[in-house]
């Protein structure tokens, strides 16, 4: 139908991407075999099959194992062409990418490797596919801060190639607070900063990731309507909410896609946006996430303008650039 057409063809940016969540079964069964990686599933067949998750450690569990194959800097580029190959598609003119150095620094693959592969991808999607994008290095919170502070030591030589940090894996028992010194740091050095926040979490640590951590983006944050003066520091500071609406059914946050809260974070005059988190386990990239969506919740073409909008304002985009965009 037109709307749907509508939501296809508007140019959005994406700001809510692991980029190790978008290896497709395909590639990790490739990679594995090209770099003669064990995997414990037969096939892809059975891999896809082992997709049926009940919450968020059940779903990082097997995100850890299929990143397991990625050893060169090859394997870094062939992944994140990919998604931006899928962006494309998705008419996604500006994307912002989550790496996790520490999932791979931790067996054995130097962070350089990692890096080096990502930002190849990143300037050949600006030169060949017309697509802007910037990586964000994100900590794991299940891991300690001194970890993530060696992390942030090996990411320095490299400080040009991403635009900021971020918190994801566990969230639960694993609050913002844990992580103040490493957030004091990337800020002393001029890096933008997001954070997980309210996905499985409680309000509490979306007001952590703003006063200890000084977020300036919430990833997820869907928890925030439990808390009416949180949400109106939210909207009064304009701090936006990169929403998954997808990865937030298969995680069980929501029972179904109809309850998603999506429309009152709207309605409520939060800046919302649409993203697809992990799109090869989740069921869908960027556009799919729309589609659904509007389809659940019945959101009309003012919702579609507004969720583009947001999508651009929220971005790490130069003001230059957002002009153009808007
Ligand atoms: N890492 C990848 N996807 C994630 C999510 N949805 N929440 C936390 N950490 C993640
Ligand atoms: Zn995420």
């Amino acid at each position: 139908d037109r709307l749907a057409d509508f939501l296809r063809g508007m140019p959005k940016a994406e700001l809510h991407i692991h980029i190790e969540g978008s290896l497709e079964p395909e590639l990790i069964f490739q990679m594995a075999q090209r770099n003669g990686v064990s995997l414990p599933y037969a096939s892809v067949e059975a891999l896809r099959a082992a997709y049926a998750f009940t919450n968020l450690q059940s779903f990082l569990d097997i995100y850890y194992a299929g990143a397991s194959v990625l050893l060169t800097e090859v394997d870094f580029f062939d992944m994140a062409w990919a998604y931006f190959l899928r962006a494309r598609a998705d008419n996604v003119i500006h994307a912002e990418l989550f790496f996790d150095p520490q999932t791979h620094t931790m067996r054995g693959v130097p962070f350089a490797v990692v890096i080096n592969g990502l930002h190849r991808a990143v300037e050949r999607a600006r030169q060949e596919l017309g697509i802007r994008a910037s990586l964000i290095l994100c900590f794991l919170r299940h891991l300690s801060e001194d970890e993530a502070l060696a992390t942030l030591e090996e990411a320095k030589p490299y400080i040009g190639r991403f635009i900021g940090v971020g918190l994801d894996s566990g969230e639960l028992g694993n609050p913002p607070e844990k992580f103040a010194r490493v957030f004091a740091e990337a800020r002393r050095l001029g890096l933008r900063i997001v954070a997980h926040a309210g996905e499985e979490g409680p309000p509490a640590y979306i007001w952590g990731a703003l006063d200890v951590l000084g977020a300036e983006r919430i990833d997820h944050g869907v928890q925030a309507l439990k808390d009416p003066a949180l949400v109106e520091r939210l909207v009064r500071e304009h701090i936006p909410l990169t929403v998954c609406p997808l990865s937030n059914i298969k995680l069980c946050v929501f029972p179904t896609l109809a309850q998603h809260n999506l429309r009152e974070l709207l309605d409520r005059g939060l800046v919302a946006t649409i993203n697809s988190d992990d799109p090869a386990y989740f069921g869908g990239y960027i556009n799919q996430n729309y589609l659904e969506t509007f389809q659940a919740l019945q959101l009309n073409l003012g919702h579609a303008r507004r969720l583009a909008e947001n999508s651009f304002v929220a971005s790490f985009a130069s003001a230059e650039e957002k002009c153009r965009d808007l």
